[in-house]
């Protein structure tokens, strides 16, 4: 069967013709190649072990194990992002953009669907490369020079909100002790892959912008997730029995929407380390 990438729309790309638990060096070089140019590579219709999804991800780099999620049984590298039809919060379902309070953030992440609600659950990506692209020239020229703290402590620490007794993500979410990371990134990153420029901030994770004073910062933060919240940089993924997203951090936003009372969704997320990032030129 040939294989063929085609775009997804306004954020990713679809690549039909591979079998993801027996990839070959060309089939990685061009899932590469996607997540370089669209951020994201979605999949269907496969039947990835747990085996094969290890083996996968370590074709892209070291599996990078989960502090703070709960590690799928006998698959440590396998985190699990579940949620039980008696819970009522989901996972992620802020706009954010995985490990960037990391001082080498992860690449990204291969999530596999395992159990879906007959409906809802589906997952919303931008693409970070159009959100650049798309920016006025005055605020590219403010902004290409700048760099911004991210911070783990106010999401998976102890007095975060996914901590808070009210809510019932404390169990699925754990090790608070370990959210102790900060990072500094420039606001405007090279891609490492394709050497796009990329926006370098989410609302998650994102705490200041260094070189200007706070409500300047926050103000050119708010301007910055306003423009980037905007349906047409945005691709909103349908999970179907045997979907699988591999999603790049350096060039998405994502959040999962929590749209399915009363029904479970499981998924399999492996995350791969990436490497320290540069300003784009
Ligand atoms: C995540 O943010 O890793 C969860 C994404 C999803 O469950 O769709």
């Amino acid at each position: 069967m040939s294989v063929e990438v085609v775009s997804a729309g306004n954020a990713g790309a679809i690549i039909q013709g591979i079998d993801l638990n027996q990839t070959s060096d060309e089939d990685i070089d061009l899932i590469k190649n996607a997540l370089g140019q669209y951020g994201v590579a979605f999949f269907r219709e496969q039947s990835i072990t747990p085996e094969g999804h290890i083996r996968l991800a370590e074709k892209f780099g070291k599996i990078n194990i989960n502090r703070f999620f709960q590690a799928v049984d006998e698959y440590p590298q396998i985190a699990q992002v579940l949620k039980e039809p008696t819970q009522e919060k989901n996972i992620g379902e802020q706009w954010h953009t995985d490990h960037s309070y990391d001082q080498i953030p992860a690449l990204g992440s291969i999530l596999v669907a395992r159990e879906l609600p007959k409906n809802g659950g589906d997952t919303i990506f931008i693409n970070m490369f159009s959100a650049w692209e798309t920016l006025d020239t005055d605020t590219k020229q403010l902004i290409s020079n700048l760099t911004a703290t991210h911070s783990s402590r106010h999401v998976f620490g102890a007095q975060a909100y996914t901590q808070d007794t009210s809510s019932d993500l404390a169990g699925r979410l754990s090790n608070t002790s370990a959210a102790t990371q900060d990072s500094v990134h420039p606001l405007v990153i090279s891609h490492p892959f394709s050497a796009r420029p990329a926006l370098y901030v989410n609302p998650q994770f994102t705490t200041k912008v260094n070189e200007l004073d706070e409500t300047e910062g926050q103000q050119l933060l708010e301007r910055l997730y306003q423009h980037c919240q905007n349906e047409a940089l945005m691709h909103r993924f349908e999970w179907q029995e045997g979907s699988v997203a591999f999603w790049d951090n350096r060039a998405t936003w994502h959040r999962a929407l929590n749209d399915y009372a009363g029904e479970r969704r499981l998924m399999h997320r492996i995350t791969v380390e990436g490497c320290e990032l540069t300003a784009a030129a």
